[in-house]
């Protein structure tokens, strides 16, 4: 489709890789790559911050597939080392993760890759399809990354993007990769450096069927136009909102990775360029109760999963996207039961900070405020119970 193959270069030139593959999001697109490199009997290796979705994903898909995932807790490139035998077909790690914020070094762990002889992966998302972030730079073989985000811009389109950075040799892995060496298809034999885009696009795409339509693609080339105007000023807005927030009497602490205090500030001025992205979280003193009043209190500001769009979002993942895990577990991802997750859009940050005031305000005044409900973020067997009907909770 010639429309899919614009966006296709376009997003493989601003990550500097050398081919890549549309999907139908970002979902599938992280599925899309597992499946291109692994199969029954193999392992991966991913860290353990990275997208609920993913994290999901390698947990239970990938499991029931036969594929062992895995996960490294700690940012340690040893530990990632450790975890690597002779069946390991990838490592897996995000940018800026989602939504624990943690930056891992990519060159040191791109060394370990290199010297056991396995692709290095990255989920760019939060890299704003090379805005902030190029990890083909620093060591990346294959960028993976959610176009619903940041590169559509506006909520509109749900898409996904695979890169190939051209740089893994499936030529000395022959016993490790055979789908690159088979007799029939001869990928590496006659693509050479594009032979994993091309396994994906010509073998994983067509079996299964998850490919980008050309209207979502054009949404997503239309949003591309705006990417870089957008991402500048989502940056200047969020540094200027993370300052406000530690300002604020109601807010307990406040997470965001240009702060010179955050733990990953070192690998942010490593990695991360005209910038330090557009997320942030924080939380309410009142923990839990006051994270979901304040957003059912705000009013410009939206509450959903979604990230990147041109409009302010936040999120409380303990009740939503996370309210499947263990609170040990959520706290092992960095998401602690009071956290919001905000994405910091591009409007006129009076306008912002003045939503933000009015529902700090609503908050403290917790009279007028539903005590018991959450509010807008519902939780996981609510939403079953809006879709399914009321029978849902107890199917579960
Ligand atoms: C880092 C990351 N990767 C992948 C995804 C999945 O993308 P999509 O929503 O397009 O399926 C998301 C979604 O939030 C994400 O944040």
């Amino acid at each position: 489709m010639p429309t899919v193959n614009v966006l296709q270069n376009r997003l493989a030139e601003l990550e500097g890789g050398v081919a890549a593959c549309a999907a139908s999001s970002g979902s599938s697109a992280v599925a899309m790559t597992m499946l291109a490199l692994a199969g029954s009997g193999d392992n991966f290796v991913s860290s353990f911050h990275v997208h609920a979705g993913t994290l999901h994903q390698f947990n239970t898909l990938a499991k029931q597939m036969g594929i062992e995932c895995r996960f490294v807790k700690s940012r340690d490139p040893s530990d990632f080392a450790a975890a690597i035998d002779e069946k390991t077909k990838f490592i897996w790690v995000e940018t800026i993760s989602n939504p624990g914020n943690v930056i891992l070094d990519l060159e040191a762990i791109s060394t370990v890759c290199r010297s056991e002889g396995v692709p290095m992966i990255c989920d760019n998302t939060f890299g704003c399809a090379g805005y902030f972030c190029r990890p083909i730079e620093h060591g990346v073989d294959i960028v993976v990354e959610s176009a619903s985000k940041w590169i559509g811009g506006h909520g509109t389109t749900i898409g996904g993007i695979i890169v190939d950075g051209g740089t893994f040799d499936w030529g000395q892995h022959p016993d490790r990769f055979p789908q690159f060496h088979d007799p029939k298809t001869r990928l590496w034999q006659r693509f050479g450096c594009r032979a994993f885009a091309v396994r994906c696009q010509f073998e994983i795409l067509r079996d299964t069927g998850s490919c980008l339509s050309a209207p979502a693609a054009q949404q997503l080339l239309i949003g591309l136009e705006s990417l870089a105007v957008r991402c500048e000023r989502h940056a200047q807005n969020t540094a200027e909102m993370a300052d406000w927030l530690r300002e604020q009497p109601s807010v307990a602490w406040v997470s965001y990775v240009g702060h010179q205090d955050h733990r990953d500030h070192q690998g942010a001025r490593k990695y991360l360029k005209r910038g330090f992205g557009s997320a942030i979280c924080f939380s309410l003193r009142g923990g839990f109760e006051a994270g979901a009043r304040f957003c059912d209190a705000l009013k410009m500001v939206i509450t959903t999963t979604n990230l990147g769009d041109a409009k302010t979002l936040v999120l409380h993942p303990a009740s939503t996207t996370h309210e499947h895990f263990g609170p040990e577990e959520r706290a092992e991802a960095g998401v602690t039961d009071d956290m919001i997750r905000l994405s910091v859009g591009i409007e006129q940050i009076r306008d912002i900070k003045a939503d933000f005031k009015q529902a700090f305000e609503q908050v403290l005044q917790a009279e007028n405020v539903r005590k018991s409900n959450v509010g807008k973020i519902l939780l996981q067997d609510e939403i079953n119970e809006r879709l399914y009907g009321p029978s849902a909770r107890e199917v579960e």
